[in-house]
């Protein structure tokens, strides 16, 4: 019954031990899941547009095959991320659902546009790094398949930031127009990567739950600043200035201070208005309309196969 469910939940928690889908859990529990995970999926499912859009004009056959690699990863984590939401009972046609109409976020750092090449590096050195330190600890989130799809995801984004950051090397050891494009591009991700952690902790009003669940670790203000201070050195490495005259080292705190961010911006891009969101949706919408016939053939198969099986 639901208090002995409710009493078993709670010691899973306590305990550090993995809640699994068969498990009786709260329903405000099952509904955060179904939120973040799905939004979550749905992000890396977007996120492959504005990598996408550089396969046809990577510089090289090299870099072209990474990026395509890279976009097809992501395809994968969104494709494992439904799979752990829909273990929460909502099928996969209405979080699709949710996300051509609008209905669902995903994340505000892919309706950014990616105008040249040093883009693809700076997605990947920035995004996916701010990625994995908001992913690494998700790897113990108390949902088992969150948690368990997050071990393969961590090690993929590991790999996508390493190419990313080497893009970024290539064109710093270049030409005095590359070392700028470089530059030029590290100046318009990082803020934006920055917020990708969510809004500060007194204006999140989900994270104090989710960390008492154990499905968050680290609050968004903590896991942007173990992101700062990741990347002053990497920076420093790489040659490229990060655009915040605030960013100083605090020997007192042991860490990096930084400057407000503009957090209007932010949330205007969650209404809808950054530079993409239009063109993000109406693409995947119309991907998935020109995907219905393969969907309509699938199941067709699917059911004459049941029916000869079941002859
Ligand atoms: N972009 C869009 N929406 C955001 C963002 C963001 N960067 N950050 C926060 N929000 C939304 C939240 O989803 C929430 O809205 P909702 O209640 O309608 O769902 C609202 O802003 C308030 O934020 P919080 O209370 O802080 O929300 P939450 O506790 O869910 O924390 C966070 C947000 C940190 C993004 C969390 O959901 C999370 O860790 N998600 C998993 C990681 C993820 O989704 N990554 C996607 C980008 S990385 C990639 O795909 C490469």
């Amino acid at each position: 019954d639901d208090a002995a469910g409710e009493e078993r939940f709670l010691e899973l928690i306590t305990s550090d031990s993995r809640v699994e889908p068969t498990d009786w859990m709260p329903e405000a529990y099952r509904k955060t899941l179904v939120r973040q995970i799905s939004q979550h999926a749905h992000s890396e499912i977007i996120g492959m547009q504005p990598e996408g859009n550089w396969i046809t004009r990577a510089p090289s056959l090299k870099r072209k095959a990474i990026l395509m690699a890279k976009v097809q990863d992501e395809a994968g984590h969104g494709l494992y991320l439904y799979s752990a939401a829909q273990t929460l009972g909502t099928d996969r046609d209405t979080m699709f659902e949710q996300l051509i109409t609008g209905a669902a976020k995903y994340s505000s750092i892919f309706n950014y546009l990616t105008p040249t090449w040093a883009d693809m590096g700076s997605i990947g050195w920035l995004v996916d790094g701010a990625a994995i330190c908001n992913q690494v600890p998700l790897c113990r989130a108390s949902y088992g398949p969150y948690a368990r799809a997050m071990v393969r995801i961590c090690k993929e984004e590991s790999f996508h930031q390493r190419q990313g950051f080497e893009i970024l090397l290539a064109l710093m050891n270049g030409s005095e127009s590359q070392r700028a494009m470089a530059q030029e591009s590290v100046n318009r991700w990082y803020a934006p990567a920055l917020m990708m952690f969510g809004p500060p902790d007194a204006d999140s009003p989900n994270s104090r739950q989710s960390m008492d669940w154990k499905i968050k670790r680290f609050s968004n203000d903590e896991l942007r600043q173990r992101f700062v201070d990741m990347l002053v050195p990497q920076a420093e490495a790489l040659g490229v200035t990060l655009p915040d005259p605030d960013l100083k080292w605090n020997e007192e705190r042991g860490h990096y201070d930084f400057g407000e961010l503009d957090w209007s911006e932010f949330y205007d891009v969650l209404k809808g208005n950054g530079q993409a969101n239009a063109v993000r949706l109406n693409t995947r919408r119309a991907a998935h309309e020109g995907g219905a016939w393969v969907r309509e053939a699938a199941r067709a198969y699917a059911d004459k196969q049941a029916a000869a099986a079941a002859d």
